[in-house]
């Protein structure tokens, strides 16, 4: 628990280390991974080195130092990292090894600043986080069914593997072959793939591109090879998995879904963010609600729209709408489109869904009726 005293020392210390959040959490990882190297098979690398990571996990702290008060306001945004830990695997027993060097860095980056006092209120803040972490993990691993395997990575089968689009985008349909059940998940929801390359595992998460059929997992993947770093996991699969190669996963998590009962859905994509709004698409066209859809797909050229058939067969064509590049044109078709009661989905690059959440605020849409999934650390993305 925490005093009164050392939520004040909280509130006042909070802006020196939101300021320099960075570097913080840099000396954080540093530490860490020279204790415990082994932890480097959980840590996303690249988002290490775009520097990403760091800011997400410091950020969260400061949120719940500066919440302390009603932690309530973070609980969804507390629930997603949940499912992105468990889907990781990550353990109780991680917490105090995150909390001990957290408490180093600060520390370390205070230098004679810092005070017992000061340390200890942020041990407290700490424990209170990974408290409500822990809860709540063990009741996503509690939901996951008896059977301790299907806690961790298993293997699962590459039973198809084609080009879906340009860009190159391959989807991937997959089996389980142990022996284990293959779980239900709600679309929305994402797979969690881990490879080995160099000396440590890889762990990426893929949105599942269908409803569940009863059997397999299908994901897609676009090649990142423009960007630096290169996609170390995209380009190992695309290069050298094959149908019949085994892939390891998690089974699936992601608190990312459809609103129940909205008379009106507007599902904006850019690119490959396509991949978990048409899961969406297809699964209220199941329920025979295609006529409360509308879909914005913003794609370089029309060979990179992803599912274009399958989309355009389920939905009108005044409810399709493919736009190559023109962000003018996305703005003014956002503005016809949305009504009061529209709920928006949004799904892209972090500068695409910045752009488009612009936007919606310029219309003063309420923000509780817009919905996004960020394939990047999400809190990294909060403005302040
Ligand atoms: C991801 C916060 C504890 C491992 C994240 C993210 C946040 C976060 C904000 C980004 C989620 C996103 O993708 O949107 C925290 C906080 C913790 C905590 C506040 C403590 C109270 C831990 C522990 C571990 C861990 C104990 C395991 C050692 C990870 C990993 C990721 C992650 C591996 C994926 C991101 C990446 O690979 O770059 N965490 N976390 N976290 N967390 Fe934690």
């Amino acid at each position: 628990s925490i005093t009164n005293k050392q939520k004040q020392i909280i509130k006042s210390t909070a802006p020196i280390l939101k300021e320099n959040g960075k570097e913080i959490t840099s000396i954080f990882y540093k530490l860490m991974f020279q204790a415990h190297p082994e932890l480097l098979n959980l840590f996303n690398q690249t988002n290490q080195k775009i520097g990403t990571q760091p800011l997400a996990l410091a950020n969260t702290v400061y949120f719940a130092a500066e919440n302390i008060d009603h932690l309530d306001v973070l609980m969804p945004q507390i629930q997603l990292i949940a499912h992105k830990h468990r889907a990781l695997t990550v353990l109780p027993e991680h917490y105090p090894i995150v909390g001990k060097y957290l408490l180093e860095a600060i520390a370390e980056f205070l230098g004679e600043k810092a005070t017992s006092e000061i340390l200890d209120a942020w041990s407290a803040t700490y424990n209170i986080i990974a408290t409500i972490f822990i809860d709540l993990e063990k009741q996503l691993y509690h939901e996951l069914g008896p059977n301790e395997r299907d806690k961790g990575f298993i293997s699962l089968t590459i039973i198809k593997k084609e080009k879906v689009a340009s860009g190159p985008i391959v989807s991937l349909t997959l089996e389980r072959h142990d022996g284990g059940k293959m779980h239900n998940y709600h679309p929305g929801q994402y797979i969690t793939l881990r490879i080995k390359k160099g000396n440590y595992f890889h762990n990426r998460h893929y949105s599942l591109i269908q409803p569940f059929d009863g059997k397999t997992y299908r994901i897609a993947i676009k090649q990142e090879h423009d960007c630096e770093p290169k996609g170390i996991v995209s380009n190992e699969i695309i290069n050298n998995y094959k149908e019949g190669s085994t892939i390891l996963a998690t089974l699936p998590a992601g608190t990312f879904m459809l609103v129940e009962n909205a008379s009106h859905h507007l599902f904006i994509a850019g690119g490959i963010g396509i991949t978990v709004l048409s899961s969406l698409i297809q699964e209220l066209h199941k329920q025979g609600k295609s006529n409360s859809v509308t879909l914005i797909h913003c794609v370089p050229t029309e060979s990179h729209a992803a599912f274009s058939n399958q989309l355009r067969s389920i939905l009108p064509r005044n409810q399709y709408h493919l736009l190559f590049q023109g962000r003018h044109l996305l703005q003014g078709l956002i503005h016809e489109i949305v009504k009061p009661d529209t709920h928006v989905y949004l799904c892209g690059s972090v500068p695409f869904m910045n752009k488009v959440e612009d936007y919606l605020a310029q219309y003063g849409h309420p923000s509780s009726q817009i919905h996004t999934e960020a394939f990047r650390p999400s809190l990294s993305l909060i403005k302040n």
